[in-house]
């Protein structure tokens, strides 16, 4: 497991937690950026960590903004990227159980660092059913290809 993690000014505080989380936890991941509050945009961010998930570089993104909506909806136009925003843990397991979502993402000005810290390990501990959920997910695939 290797997670790409990046985050908008909106999200780097939270960033900057998770990143303190997953170095305590012993998580192999690479930091996308960005790297202080300065202003930025974050469909750019969005999309390098989209980008490592989808070309193979990593196998697991994370991804905060302020709401953790724009970079949800950026990273979700890259094939190969299933990304589910998660403000409960409860949704945090059932996206990779039923959708095998890819990348994570989160609202650093919606949620506060407790329960973000939880959704994290949640998602990060939880894996793909297969099974039925398979063939669903076959269809997103095929709808990537389309995109392609
Ligand atoms: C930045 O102000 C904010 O718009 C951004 O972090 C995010 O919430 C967008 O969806």
């Amino acid at each position: 497991m290797k997670i790409a993690l990046g985050s908008d000014h909106g999200g780097f505080n939270l960033k900057e937690e998770i990143k303190k989380w997953l170095e305590e936890k012993g998580y192999s991941f690479i930091d996308y950026g960005t790297y202080s509050t300065e202003s930025c945009d974050y469909p750019e961010l969005a999309l390098k960590v989209a980008h490592a998930v989808a070309d193979g570089e990593c196998t697991h993104g994370i991804i905060v903004c302020g709401t953790g909506i724009g970079v949800s909806i950026v990273a979700n136009k890259v094939p190969g990227i299933r990304a589910a925003l998660c403000h409960d843990t409860f949704s945090a397991r059932a996206c990779r159980e039923h959708n095998d979502a890819n990348v994570l993402t989160l609202g650093e000005r919606v949620i506060g660092r407790g329960l973000a810290l939880d959704i994290v390990e949640t998602w990060l501990n939880a894996s793909f059913s297969g099974g039925r959920h398979q063939r669903r997910v076959e269809m997103i695939k095929a709808l990537d290809e389309k995109k392609g």
